[in-house]
């Protein structure tokens, strides 16, 4: 499967998205990765609608967007509306995942899943064949910089097992502690979307990091 790399706009400086946001279009990047918290599910608030507008107005790659909201179900259609392209929610968020599912389905976007270091991945089973893409978090979801739990490879295998059974077209997502050092060994244990904030907006040169994560990975 293609390698993607989805630079997240939390590591961006705030005060300037739209550079942000040209900066990934003149990059290697094909996608954007957008982290919306809500202070519940997540000790942490990031952001909401207006500044995904904002940012769906500068950016032109591939919008996709990974929510840390409680009642997903309540808000699909405004997430769509405000220019996600693939939806991905925590299923320990969900009190019906399938629901979930269908009402991301109905908006016509692509539909992600996703679960925090401490969930089984074994509770996504009955979900693998119903989504695009599944989002192995590899660090506790709710901030951005934090460092890479190694266990998560174990994880990723037993996805990648489950995956290749089940749907073998499903994407494998992984986001949290990226950067140049555990890049290729993600995508060697079967991840194809990598998500990666401080190690591209930290980066003395981003558009040259990205290019090194999809090049030199
Ligand atoms: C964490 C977010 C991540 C975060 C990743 O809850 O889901 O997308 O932006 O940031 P880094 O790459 O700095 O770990
Ligand atoms: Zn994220």
């Amino acid at each position: 499967m293609q390698k993607i790399v989805s630079p997240s706009i939390l590591a961006a400086d705030f005060s300037n998205l739209q550079a942000a946001c040209e900066m990934i279009n003149q990059s290697d990047a094909d996608w954007i990765h957008i982290d919306v918290m809500d202070g519940v599910f997540v000790p942490n608030i990031s952001f909401g609608f207006p500044v995904m507008e904002a940012i769906k107005k500068h950016c032109n790659k591939f919008i996709d967007v990974h929510i840390m909201i409680v009642h997903p179900e309540k808000y699909v259609k405004r997430f769509a509306d405000a220019g996600a392209q693939m939806l991905t929610f925590h299923y320990e968020a969900a009190e019906n995942p399938q629901e979930v599912i269908d009402l991301i389905r109905k908006e016509g976007i692509k539909v992600g899943i996703t679960i925090n270091p401490d969930v089984p991945v074994a509770v996504l089973k009955p979900y693998i064949e119903k989504v695009d893409m599944v989002l192995l978090m590899s660090v506790f979801a709710g901030y951005g910089g934090q460092k890479f739990i190694e266990e998560s490879y174990t994880r990723l295998d037993a996805l990648k097992k489950m995956v290749e059974e089940l749907n073998p077209d499903c994407m494998i997502q992984v986001d949290g502690g990226v950067a140049l050092d555990n890049a290729a060994k993600l995508y060697a244990h079967g991840a194809n979307v990598l998500v990666a904030g401080s190690s591209v907006f930290k980066a003395a040169d981003p558009v040259g990091m990205i290019r090194r994560l999809l090049e030199e990975c």
